[in-house]
């Protein structure tokens, strides 16, 4: 993936691709907002994982340490270690546990690995003593989603195991919601009791460690009971908040003041006339209703702009909305213009962004899209330029 310093983007709008801009301010103002929601004594483990949610991992990894953040999340080692390459010395948690043969690379690029099962243990054990190093590990619990982590029962086993241990240390633990944005779903204060079950039995063992960390975005959002020493936030850093369910449907909670930190945008590549009547595009499944204007746009799914949009969405261009019309298609998308005058080869078009009053999210194509916010930006391909403000 190109990623283009703000300096260079004037040759990159000369050339007319589509690209994505990206506001490291507005990513630090974000993280600070939420610094300040969850107070000085909560610490924030920023997730950048999935290339910063598409952001750019790295730079969003370097403007989150500017800002202060403790620590930093990805998925595996392979992720730690390109942060580490990219000069990043920040607290780096993997979140989702390592493969066999990782761990001399976990211990020597300082990575802090998410453990939860007995091999875990000994191997990190055994190559943190190779290289004379007390490594801190998190240990997950599995709470109910029934995807990673030890059982409440499994505990007692690796407490005795992590107590031969003269080279690591039980620095974390953690466990993770399912659907934490629900407030009157169950799972979540079931989730709970388990958590608090766990840290009862790690306690009967001595085990105390400092870092307890549930929460991801939706309980930063609305579960301060599940802060405990350090949060996990990922789409609210990139300024988006999902929206809080009650009774099967969205309650309006006071929202945190975020900012979306993408802006996704591309160029008019070419203007048709076309009669009423007409069928546009693949299978031509938007048929013009009267005499319209089609602008063509250089974008399509192989970028990321999902197919599901065909004939939902719309896009900004000269401060109005313009639907998608017919299917996208690999690397174009049609848009309807009749109704702006003087749309010319060329002009700018918002994707995600807004203009004029008027604004388009990820969560707005993510609904049209029959996805969630995350898919829509983690989905935003190599293949689309980054920009960096
Ligand atoms: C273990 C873990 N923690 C935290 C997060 C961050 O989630 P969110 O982006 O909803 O804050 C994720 C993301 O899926 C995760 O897997």
């Amino acid at each position: 993936m190109e990623r283009i310093a703000l300096p260079d983007r004037r040759s990159l709008a000369l050339d007319g691709r589509t690209w994505a801009e990206v506001s490291l301010t507005t990513l630090r103002e974000n993280f600070r907002v939420v610094q300040q929601h969850v107070g000085p004594k909560v610490a924030i483990c920023a997730v950048v994982k999935a290339d910063g949610y598409g952001h750019g991992a790295t730079e969003c990894a370097l403007a989150l340490e500017a800002e202060g953040t403790p620590w930093l999340g990805v998925t595996d080692a392979a992720e730690g270690r390109a942060l580490r390459s990219a000069g990043i010395w920040t607290r780096i948690l993997l979140m989702t546990g390592i493969w066999k043969g990782e761990e001399d690379g976990i211990v020597s690029h300082n990575l802090t690995p998410t453990i939860w099962e007995t091999w875990h243990i000994e191997r990190l054990e055994k190559a943190a003593k190779k290289q004379q190093i007390n490594l801190p590990v998190h240990l997950k619990v599995d709470t109910g989603m029934n995807r990673l982590g030890a059982s409440v029962e499994a505990l007692p086993q690796l407490c005795d195991k992590l107590a031969l241990c003269h080279h690591l240390h039980l620095e974390g633990v953690s466990t993770h919601f399912a659907s934490a944005e629900v407030l009157d779903a169950e799972d979540a204060p079931r989730q709970m009791k388990i958590f608090e079950e766990a840290l009862a039995v790690l306690g009967q063992h001595g085990l105390y460690p400092p870092l307890v960390h549930i929460g991801n975005s939706a309980a930063v959002s609305a579960r301060p009971e599940t802060w405990k020493t350090m949060v996990r936030p990922g789409i609210l850093l990139y300024g988006y908040s999902l929206p809080v369910m009650r009774g099967g449907s969205a309650v309006s909670e006071p929202s945190l003041p975020l900012v979306p930190v993408l802006t996704w945008k591309t160029r008019v590549l070419t203007v048709k006339d076309v009669a009423a009547g007409e069928a546009v595009g693949y299978m031509g499944t938007y048929i013009t209703k009267e005499r319209s204007r089609i602008a063509v746009l250089p974008v399509g799914y192989a970028d990321g702009y999902p197919r599901l949009l065909s004939n939902r969405a719309r896009v900004i261009v000269r401060g109005e909305y313009a639907p998608v019309v017919g299917r996208v298609s690999m690397d174009l998308t049609m848009v309807d213009v009749g109704h702006i005058p003087g749309i010319a080869v060329g002009d700018e078009v918002i994707l995600i962004g807004s203009n004029n009053g008027k604004s388009v999210d990820a969560v707005e194509l993510a609904r049209l899209g029959e996805t969630v916010p995350y898919e829509i930006l983690c989905g935003i391909s190599q293949r689309v330029p980054r920009v960096y403000a």
